[in-house]
């Protein structure tokens, strides 16, 4: 029975990580870090407050028996209300996080990155999610396992307003209709996200840096 520490698992992807983790029988225990507690209740699930950028506060809650560490946290400019406090969740927490578990002798993480992450790209936004993929492959995980989604298709999971998804994505469903909607750029549903994410998280990868783009989780978890 393995154990897995996640962040983020409240949110829209990863509370659907967290459903499939908990479904998962080799998962014995799931610990969830998080700025407040979970509202969700298992027999296997420990749901627990910390400082996301306190990474030896997180390690201290980190069991020593942890085996993977799955990261979903995120935020928005707007939610954060700066340039900084974006950088402060969307690098900066994800790779202390990182830290902590490796610390914990954790052999595998997985992280919600974005279509697009790249350290040299112009747009604020896939320059940070960069910087933070590029932080974690130089921690040294036996195994890092990178994702990289589309626009998300939360189907009103969201209970915050975000005007450019709201128009983005009628669009986009349309468009992606008629062409196809497994290519690259598609509108990705959080579940089928959630369900690659768990089933990567298991499978007998070796690489030390896998990166999975949006088409290809389409694939693993439709
Ligand atoms: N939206 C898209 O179309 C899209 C596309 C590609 C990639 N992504 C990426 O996918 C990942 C998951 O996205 P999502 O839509 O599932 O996110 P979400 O629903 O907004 O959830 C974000 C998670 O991060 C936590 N979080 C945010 N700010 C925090 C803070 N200051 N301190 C502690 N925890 C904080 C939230 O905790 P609380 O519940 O406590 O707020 C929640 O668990 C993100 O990294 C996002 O950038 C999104």
């Amino acid at each position: 029975m393995k154990t897995v520490v996640i962040i983020g698992a409240s949110g829209v992807v990863g509370s659907r990580v967290l459903a499939h983790l908990l479904d998962r029988e080799e998962v014995g225990r799931v610990v969830a870090l998080g700025r407040r507690l979970l509202d969700v209740q298992h027999a296997k699930l420990v749901s627990k407050v910390v400082d996301l950028q306190n990474a030896t506060e997180m390690a201290g809650e980190i069991p020593d028996d942890v085996a993977v560490a799955i990261c979903c946290i995120g935020t928005t400019r707007k939610q954060a209300g700066s340039k900084e406090a974006f950088r402060a969740i969307d690098r900066d927490a994800v790779v202390a996080f990182g830290r902590a578990g490796l610390q914990k002798g954790a052999q595998r993480f997985l992280v919600v990155s974005s279509i697009g992450a790249n350290p040299r790209s112009k747009n604020f936004y896939l320059k940070t999610k960069g910087q933070a993929e590029e932080a974690l492959a130089q921690l040294g995980y036996p195994q890092l396992t990178i994702v990289r989604p589309s626009f998300l298709d939360d189907r009103g999971a969201r209970p915050e307003f975000r005007l450019g998804e709201r128009i983005a994505l009628p669009l986009a469903r349309a468009i992606f209709f008629v062409v196809g909607k497994k290519r690259r750029y598609a509108p990705i549903a959080a579940d089928v996200v959630g369900k690659a994410l768990v089933r990567l998280a298991f499978d007998d990868a070796t690489e030390p840096v896998r990166i999975v783009e949006s088409d290809q989780l389409h694939a693993i978890g439709g």
